[in-house]
């Protein structure tokens, strides 16, 4: 063997030798603060075998930090969030990257009635001054802290989240457990695999409220990223934000994303359901039939070349561009969140389904027990 041959074998070696030892999966655990009540929270870094790296916190289950390679190879974190868990805790972070529950999304007036029985829950939402009960209530599943379990299983990077929600918490009936477990695969994947049990009847919707930029954090608005939803049907919505009940066809309306448009492209056209929710903020019917695991949506964002694919077992999607961000907030890298910085695709049951017997049912009993899946794919293109 030459001279530059060895040093080429060499360097081949150590090459591989730094980058097996970099990209190693696993998941490392730092301290991130105290709750107001004194509750230790932890931050937990997943990685996998291609150097990706997502920051999940036990206080709300909330993705902190997500990075993903653009076309050229360059991480850059795709998830909108703040530094600190106290910009968590107070009340004005808009459910940033967290679990959602105990019913994710709008129930009308916070009422529903349940085997005879009214519940009433608290009131924390009032689009265009109509009150209602929104994304599990005063102290929902984004503001609890739960018992996290790192996980390492075939190679996969993982995060197991356990939480009790007890009997009357928020008003809602039965000790529910809530088990969340988030995985980082090797395919540029967030897994997300959700279960629960119920000690009496009860309404559970369960999600992830992550807002993407896949230019990156902090880095302008989505207007240009570009959408296909898989959904023929959404859920059109009264002044309150809550569905009407009917299933209307998205075919002639800026609500088509069947075929591929920008998310700026007709969100400011002259239309009721974009008026009333100031944007995009509905629900979509997803054309999969049962809990297959399907492709439900992709974006693209044509500078960094980053796509994005959503696939879920759940039968709807809340697609929500960021309408209610207005600069008050500033993100992880010291820039404000504007208008529209950033998009949310939430995987779901339909908004207020408890009051609307033609939606897929929301109501866990005990003895059954709930599971759903969601992945977030990232890729390049
Ligand atoms: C959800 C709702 C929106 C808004 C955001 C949080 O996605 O559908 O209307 O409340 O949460 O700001």
């Amino acid at each position: 063997m030459n001279f530059a041959i060895t040093t080429l074998f060499a360097g081949a070696l150590l090459f591989a030798t730094v980058a097996s030892a970099k990209d190693k999966p696993g998941v490392s655990k730092q301290p991130f603060g105290k709750t107001p009540s004194g509750e230790e929270v932890s931050i937990y870094t997943l990685k996998n075998s291609n150097g990706m790296t997502a920051e999940i916190t036990n206080y709300g289950g909330i993705i902190v930090k997500l990075t993903a390679p653009d076309k050229n190879g360059k991480y850059e974190d795709v998830v909108l969030g703040f530094n600190s868990l106290d910009d968590y805790v107070k009340d004005n972070s808009p459910y940033f990257g967290a679990l959602i529950g105990r019913y994710g999304n709008r129930i009308g007036q916070g009422i529903f009635t349940l085997n005879g029985k009214t519940y009433t829950l608290a009131k924390n939402n009032e689009p265009n001054g109509i009150p209602c009960a929104l994304h599990g209530g005063l102290k929902g599943f984004d503001k609890v802290v739960w018992k996290a379990e790192p996980l390492l299983v075939k190679n996969t990077a993982g995060l197991k989240l356990e939480y009790l929600s007890k009997d009357g918490e928020e008003g809602y009936p039965g000790n529910l457990k809530v088990t969340v477990t988030y995985w980082l695969t090797n395919k540029n994947e967030v897994k997300i695999d959700y279960s629960a049990v119920t000690d009496k009847p009860t309404p559970v919707n369960l999600t992830n409220h992550s807002y993407f930029n896949l230019k990156g954090e902090g880095n302008g608005d989505i207007l240009d990223h570009e959408l296909i939803l898989n959904a023929d049907k959404f859920t059109p919505v009264d002044k309150g934000l809550i569905p009407t009940g009917k299933l209307e066809s998205v075919k002639g309306t800026p609500f088509d994303f069947t075929s591929v448009h920008k998310i700026g492209e007709r969100v400011e056209e002259n239309n009721e359901q974009l008026k009333i929710a100031r944007g995009y903020d509905h629900n979509w019917v997803l054309n999969h039939k049962g809990n297959k695991l399907s492709l439900a949506a992709s974006v693209y964002e044509p500078t960094t070349g980053r796509f994005l694919e959503v696939f879920t077992t759940q039968p709807g999607i809340q697609f929500y561009c960021g309408n209610f961000l207005d600069g008050s907030l500033k993100g992880k890298s010291g820039k404000p969140y504007n208008f529209r910085n950033g998009f949310a695709l939430e995987t779901q049951h339909f908004p207020d389904s408890p009051n609307h017997p033609n939606f897929p049912n929301t109501i866990l009993k005990p003895g059954e027990t709930l599971k759903s899946t969601t992945i977030f794919k990232l890729s390049t293109k």
